[in-house]
């Protein structure tokens, strides 16, 4: 399997620009600056890459939702944010190699007539916003970002913008708000933001991944990237895999690979010899499933929604046979009602009231009725919020309650977990 995203991620000092250009880096930004925008747009449209901060939308399609010959400046925003529980991959690949990132942030710019670009990075990443900073001078310094890049007569400016630490600031239109100096509360859609987005203008938005594949794909043209994975889940995905496996991390795999043997053989199976209980697949907003729903579930959009939840994020975290399904619950609860930022109110009101039942079940203090009561609440948020953070919060409860309910119900009547 070839590595698009993480070929070079392993080469010391990977992030310097002496050490990106060696293998090929910037070469398909200088591809790029010779043909057409709509050119590019059709390329990444051939390509099948659909977006990988969650929603799997695609890339080229999305592009070409812009209005034709807009007065108003087009920005382009990559979402940095990063804040879902269990996904670390965009992280990975800032820190590792900043500079595919920044050329596809260049190319993907130049493909949609943009001369401004924001990357709004979760601000507890540190590290990751200095190595984005500093690639983003070399990169000036060497004619690939700044006024007249290669002499091609295109402009671009990248700006760099810290969030504050706030998971809702990761939705797009939310982190729109908060990049406008405004505290991130989701907007409206319609309209969506290729129409109506930062500073009422045009504007994509895409994930640190979606956009680092978009050299490979300049470099080697769509109809390559599309003969890698399935039928509908096109190119390779990074997925971060965590919890109780041999060696979690980031890993690159053609979209399409079995999970069972992605989590033995990448992963190094589960830890101490014990069985797996469960998987949250996509990042904690999606529901979890049992060991016995992963047999023969692929990797890819199509298949793990079959199975009943989402690929999301790409983010795997694994549960083994001693783990308390009520207290991993518990943590996630608490994380979705201290994260609501409060604008609708069965999010605001729900989140909150969810994660206090399941600790009072999870501390001996629950109640025979509150199974059927968690189920309630989650219908009540499910689809009647403003943006999918309710959604997020309920998905992963509502699964919990319905897969593990003799869990909760062992706790409530007992007192205690029935695992020890
Ligand atoms: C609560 C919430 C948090 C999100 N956090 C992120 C995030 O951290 N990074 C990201 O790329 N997308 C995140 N998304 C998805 C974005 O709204 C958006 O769909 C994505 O950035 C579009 O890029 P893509 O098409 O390249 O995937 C989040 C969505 C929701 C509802």
């Amino acid at each position: 399997m070839e590595k698009i995203l993480l070929k070079y991620t392993d080469v010391p000092e990977q992030y310097r620009i002496e050490t990106y250009i060696k293998d090929d880096g910037y070469t398909a930004l200088k591809k790029a600056l010779k043909m057409a925008p709509a050119e590019l747009v059709e390329e990444v449209k051939k390509s099948g890459l659909r977006g990988r901060g969650g929603a799997g939308f695609p890339t080229g399609l999305k592009w070409s939702f812009l209005p034709k010959g807009s007065v108003k400046p087009v920005y382009l925003v990559c979402n940095a944010d990063e804040g879902e529980p269990g996904t670390f991959k965009d992280r990975y690949l800032m820190e590792k190699d900043p500079h595919l990132f920044i050329e596809g942030t260049i190319i993907s710019s130049y493909a949609i007539n943009a001369k401004q670009a924001f990357i709004y990075v979760r601000g507890e990443f540190v590290l990751s916003a200095n190595r984005l900073e500093e690639a983003i001078k070399e990169a000036m310094k060497a004619g690939y970002a700044g006024k007249n890049i290669l002499g091609s007569g295109y402009d671009l400016e990248i700006t760099v913008h810290r969030g504050a630490g706030a998971y809702i600031c990761g939705e797009e239109t939310s982190l729109l708000e908060s990049l406008e100096g405004k505290r991130g509360y989701p907007r409206l859609k319609p309209p969506f933001p290729a129409v109506v987005g930062a500073f009422k203008s045009p504007t994509i938005i895409n994930n640190v991944e979606t956009i680092a594949a978009v050299p490979w794909i300049v470099l080697n043209g769509g109809e390559a990237y599309a003969k890698i994975g399935t039928e509908k889940s096109k190119g390779t995905k990074l997925f971060s895999i965590s919890g109780k496996v041999n060696k979690p991390g980031v890993y690159e795999v053609d979209l399409g690979y079995p999970m069972g043997k992605f989590i033995e053989e990448y992963a190094g199976g589960i830890k101490d010899g014990k069985k797996l209980k469960a998987v949250i697949p996509g990042g904690s907003s999606t529901p979890v499933l049992k060991a016995s729903e992963i047999e023969g579930v692929v990797l890819d959009y199509e298949s793990i929604a079959k199975a009943g939840s989402m690929l999301g994020s790409g983010a795997i975290i694994v549960f083994d046979e001693t783990d308390c399904m009520v207290k991993a619950i518990s943590v996630l609860a608490d994380f979705y009602a201290h994260e609501s930022c409060g604008q609708c109110t069965p999010c605001r009101e729900g989140t909150p009231w969810m994660a206090r039942i399941i600790r009072n079940i999870l501390t001996g203090k629950g109640k025979e009725s509150d199974p059927d009561l968690l189920l309630e609440i989650c219908d009540n948020i499910l689809g009647k919020t403003v943006c999918p953070l309710g959604d997020a919060a309920a998905m992963p409860v509502d699964s919990f309650v319905k897969k593990y309910r003799d869990e909760f119900e062992y706790h409530i009547k007992q007192g205690k977990c029935n695992l020890g």
